[in-house]
């Protein structure tokens, strides 16, 4: 009996279990209820009674060491295995975060303003709260016109009709601005957020976006602006577009006009987007009226020049066949994650 427990000191001396496993089957051999040392204890009770003493104590140190060593490599391996979680392979590929993708607007937008500083416009920025004088009356709008009527505009402070504040209801008012704060020549596009008050449907909505452009100089005709729109058009929809002029009217510009262009979808031959007529309006522009050149200090015998105005949201809906204006304001994952292949 001495010697067996003397080799089973060694054995378990020896053992240096690596993982879980072998440590529960170092547990189930040594010290489980059918394990040896129970064996051991079983045995222990056929020992001559005059060497039971020194056997016995024996057996209680083989007893100890081997649950010592259990809760030692136990321990061991649990730090172990703590310590491989922190430790990561510096090597391993990184995982791939998601991009988002840019808004369908802010895609056309950038679009119009690389087309337009290609042809030397700069980018002109305004504010989105205005006074009368800016969003209307510098622009000739006359006194008792119906766009200043609360259905169209939303009015902040009104108890001077004449120094109303409202939310602009286009960017021409940036045009304005800018045209007050230098000399001639100018030559700028106006991109932001206007307000209108309007019922939100797939067609209106309360607020939308616009690109104005605006070029002054000595004698700026309008076959320049024509030039320059079939430029545009072409460089947006593709080489193969062609322009329409109407004749229109805008208090600011004289003569003015609404732009088509004939239809990228169908190239003319008639479809639902340019309803069978082969042609999609898409913005208004004119010459710049005297009297607005003339209420922002340039001198209108010298100077003349041209303006443009068009909505992001209707270039976007053509471009992109969105047929519900409130798509773009809703933020729905599932419709902006179709842009992410667009720049
Ligand atoms: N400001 C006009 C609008 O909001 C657009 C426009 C701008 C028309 C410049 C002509 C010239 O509808």
């Amino acid at each position: 009996m001495q010697e067996k427990l003397n080799s089973i000191v060694e054995e378990i001396n020896a053992l240096q279990p690596a993982n879980a496993e072998e440590l529960e089957n170092f547990r189930l051999k040594y010290l489980s209820r059918k394990g040896l040392l129970t064996d051991l204890f079983e045995e222990f009770k056929t020992v001559p009674n005059d060497q039971k003493r020194e056997v016995g104590k024996k057996l209680n140190e083989v007893k100890t060491a081997a649950e010592t060593k259990f809760n030692e490599l136990k321990e061991k391996l649990e730090n172990a295995t703590a310590q491989s979680t922190v430790d990561f392979d510096l090597t391993a590929p990184g995982e791939p975060s998601e991009l988002g993708s840019r808004h369908p607007l802010s895609i056309v937008r950038n679009e119009i303003i690389s087309i337009f500083s290609r042809i030397g416009y700069t980018v002109q920025d305004g504010q989105e709260i205005e006074d009368d004088w800016h969003n209307f009356s510098a622009l000739n709008f006359p006194e008792e016109h119906p766009a200043r009527d609360m259905q169209d505009t939303f009015f902040i402070d009104v108890t001077n009709k004449k120094n109303s504040i409202a939310l602009r209801t286009h960017t021409s008012s940036v045009q304005v601005r800018l045209m007050e704060s230098g000399k001639p020549p100018f030559r700028s596009i106006m991109p932001g957020r206007v307000f209108r008050n309007e019922a939100i449907s797939a067609r209106a909505h309360c607020i939308f976006h616009q690109v104005e452009g605006l070029y002054i100089d000595e004698n700026v005709s309008f076959a320049d602006l024509k030039q320059t729109l079939l430029y545009f058009a072409r460089e947006m929809f593709g080489e193969k577009t062609q322009i329409r002029l109407r004749p229109s009217y805008f208090p600011f510009t004289e003569p003015s006009a609404e732009m088509d262009v004939s239809c990228f979808i169908c190239e003319g031959k008639g479809c639902n987007i340019c309803k069978y007529s082969g042609w999609v309006e898409i913005l208004g522009c004119g010459m710049v009226d005297p009297n607005v050149l003339e209420n922002c200090g340039i001198d209108s015998k010298k100077y003349t020049g041209f303006a443009f105005g068009m909505g992001i949201e209707r270039i976007t809906m053509l471009k992109y066949r969105i047929n519900d204006l409130r798509l773009f304001f809703e933020n729905d994952v599932r419709f902006l994650n179709q842009f992410k292949s667009a720049i």
